[in-house]
């Protein structure tokens, strides 16, 4: 298993202040940064379009984790790749074409990731380990950040951990919802070596730097052992 990263989830940023907020977990420390794209269809919420990407792409050489929370995601591919994304994560759920989509993603250079709903048998990404560089297990229904965690995504994240060592694949998995101190070690005692957090980060009392500094504290603690 790699070392964990720490991925901020920019939905709960100050969004007046973006590259700003961008720039203050980078400085923290982050390598990674999160982006949330809900198009109104797959989940209840509107946020970030590929302007949002490109601007960011322009403020920071950070790694743009991309989650597509929309509808026939193969629609979004090139329009995502060519703002900038490093990483383009599609939800099982939301099209029949998933496997098409993921290839394109690749095809253009771009890291592909898998994500699963809370209730997605976990076999629509076992099927998929050996073609994807992330696997995303969410922890929360999609669509909203500041939820709880959901105590079935321990056993989840251990099943796919599970499959990935097995196999020896070179593939992450992430996990994304309501990870704060304690559901972070959870998580990370599953298995799971990218935790992205919205909430625990930007609404944290001290700040950014503070929320991404109490996180690390405790993965340090509780990453699995390889
Ligand atoms: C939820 C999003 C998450 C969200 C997490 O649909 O995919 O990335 O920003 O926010 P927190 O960490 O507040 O649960
Ligand atoms: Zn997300």
């Amino acid at each position: 298993m790699r070392a964990t990263v720490l991925a901020p989830s920019l939905l709960a940023a100050d969004l007046g202040r973006l590259a700003e907020q961008a720039a203050a977990v980078v400085e923290a420390g982050a390598t990674w940064l999160h982006v949330d794209v809900m198009d109104g269809h797959f989940v209840p919420n509107l946020t970030f379009g590929p302007a949002v990407v490109r601007a960011l792409r322009g403020a920071t050489e950070a790694y743009l984790d991309v989650h597509l929370m929309t509808a026939a995601p193969e629609r979004w591919v090139d329009v995502f790749a060519d703002a900038g994304a490093d990483g383009l994560t599609v939800h099982a759920e939301a099209t029949p074409h998933a496997h098409r989509a993921l290839q394109a993603i690749r095809e253009r250079g771009v890291k592909a990731g898998l994500a699963l709903n809370p209730l997605t048998p976990l076999a629509a990404v076992e099927a998929a380990l050996e073609e994807i560089d992330l696997a995303l297990v969410m922890s929360v229904d999609p669509g909203f950040g500041g939820q709880a965690y959901l105590p079935r995504s321990d056993a989840r994240l251990r099943t796919v951990r599970d499959w990935i060592d097995a196999r020896r694949l070179d593939c992450r998995l992430q996990v994304d919802g309501g990870i704060d101190a304690t559901s972070a070690a959870r998580a990370a005692a599953a298995g799971a070596d990218v935790l992205v957090a919205g909430t625990a980060v930007f609404a944290a009392p001290g700040g950014p730097a503070a929320g991404m500094e109490r996180l690390r504290q405790v993965l340090s603690a509780n990453t699995r052992p390889m």
